[in-house]
């Protein structure tokens, strides 16, 4: 590390000291993150969106959500007769949940009318600008938690829109002849200050070798040098469980950015996959101004299928977000875009300029169209649209010229 180290804060700076000057990176990366008076969810510090801390596919604009009201409204729809939910996990500002609570309203009104909106959202500090966001909701909304449900499950449709990205992470790193949990410890530079330093902490035990094993990461082989560093989801599997035991019927869509674990886990990707966001700028360094950043880690797809079978999940399959939009209907969109009546004023195309970019860095490859979606199901479920392989017949069709 170059220059002088940020100061630490002096109510972390206190909890080091409690637990005597070191914890693993799962247990700062929570408190940074969740830490109800200083974390940076917990305290509802952090903004999504355009003007925020960084954007997310919901807060482009409304096509997100318009994209994928229809496989909303046909998953609701298969659940037959009755009441039904549509649980939103992490709402972050209330965007997407509002957007669909709309369409389904507009567009649906049949399952709108049967439909209650749940939001599980554990930081109050979040919840609050939610609470704001969605009292115009045409849908009854109401603020719970996986317990709270899994008292009544409900039939329904759970999203997670980058929220399991934002639970807390193992990292791991190899010393040269051992595994080790990497920890933060805090350096007491003297009565002026204090800073944090990553470093090796106690080493891994059988069990957590043993995953390690599976990850093909065990024995670590000559591609990783000492210093090699990654990440494990311990929170995942639980979260996964508390999910299934609260909806009875219906799939859970987890959308994240996410890679197979031989891509996760590739020797060359040597510092794994974690990034702190805040003011639209991304760093590697987790330990600055703890609590001000966003930390987030990719999630690993064999791991989360892995973990969501052991949960009772019945995995639906994957695909990448930009297949999965392109299969609902972007291009489309795009098109009609284009012979919108309005482009010619300039505040219309002003706005259709910026849908225009939006609908593209949905689906651009190198950000938000690598993300992925995963589909699961509690009790069978048919494909959903967005996995189905495109139709040559339809494609040819609008290809045709007239
Ligand atoms: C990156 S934001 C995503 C917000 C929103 N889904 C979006 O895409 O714009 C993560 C959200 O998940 C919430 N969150 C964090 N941990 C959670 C957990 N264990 N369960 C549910 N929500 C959680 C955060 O407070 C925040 O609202």
């Amino acid at each position: 590390m170059s220059g002088t180290p940020p100061a630490c804060p002096d109510w972390l700076v206190q909890r080091l000291r409690e637990r005597g000057g070191a914890v693993p990176f799962q247990r700062y990366m929570d408190w940074a993150l969740h830490d109800p008076h200083h974390g940076a969810y917990g305290a509802g510090r952090l903004r999504i969106g355009r003007d925020g801390d960084f954007v997310t596919s919901p807060s482009l604009g409304p096509d997100f959500a318009a994209l994928l009201a229809p496989q909303l409204a046909d998953w609701l729809a298969a659940l037959g007769t009755g009441a039904l939910a549509l649980v939103e996990a992490g709402p972050g500002e209330g965007s997407l949940a509002l957007a669909l609570a709309e369409a389904l309203q507009r567009h649906w009104p049949e399952l709108a009318g049967r439909t209650t909106l749940w939001l599980v959202e554990p930081n109050t500090g979040m919840a609050e600008r939610q609470r704001r966001r969605l009292q115009g909701s045409p849908l009854p909304c109401r603020w719970t938690s996986w317990q709270e449900l899994a008292a009544a499950p409900v039939r329904g449709v759970v999203l997670a829109h980058e929220v399991l990205d934002a639970l807390a992470v193992e990292r791991i790193v190899w010393d040269g002849a051992l595994w080790r949990r990497q920890q933060v410890r805090l350096v007491e530079a003297g009565p002026t200050g204090a800073w944090l330093r990553l470093e090796p902490g106690e080493p891994l035990e059988p069990e957590a070798l043993a995953q390690l094993a599976a990850l093909g990461l065990e024995p670590p082989g000559d591609q990783r040098p000492p210093g090699w560093c990654s990440e494990l989801h311990p929170g995942s599997g639980p979260w996964l469980q508390a999910c299934a035991a609260a909806l009875a019927d219906g799939p859970l869509l987890v959308i994240d950015y996410a890679l197979e674990a031989w891509r996760y886990y590739a020797p060359q990707r040597s510092a794994g996959t974690l990034l702190a966001y805040r003011g639209q700028r991304a760093s590697p360094d987790p330990l600055l101004e703890p609590g001000a950043w966003d930390l987030t880690a990719h999630l690993c797809i064999d791991t989360l299928q892995h973990q969501a079978r052991a949960a009772g999940w019945q995995v639906l399959g994957q695909c990448r977000q930009g297949e999965a939009l392109l299969a609902l209907g972007l291009a489309e969109r795009l098109h009609g875009l284009q012979q919108a009546p309005e482009a010619g004023e300039a505040s219309g195309l002003a706005e259709l300029l910026e849908r225009r970019e939006g609908l593209l860095r949905l689906v651009d490859p190198h950000t938000l169209g690598d993300f992925r979606w995963l589909a699961f199901s509690r009790g069978a479920m048919a494909t959903p649209r967005f996995l189905l392989p495109p139709d040559p017949g339809s494609w040819a069709t609008r290809q045709t010229p007239a």
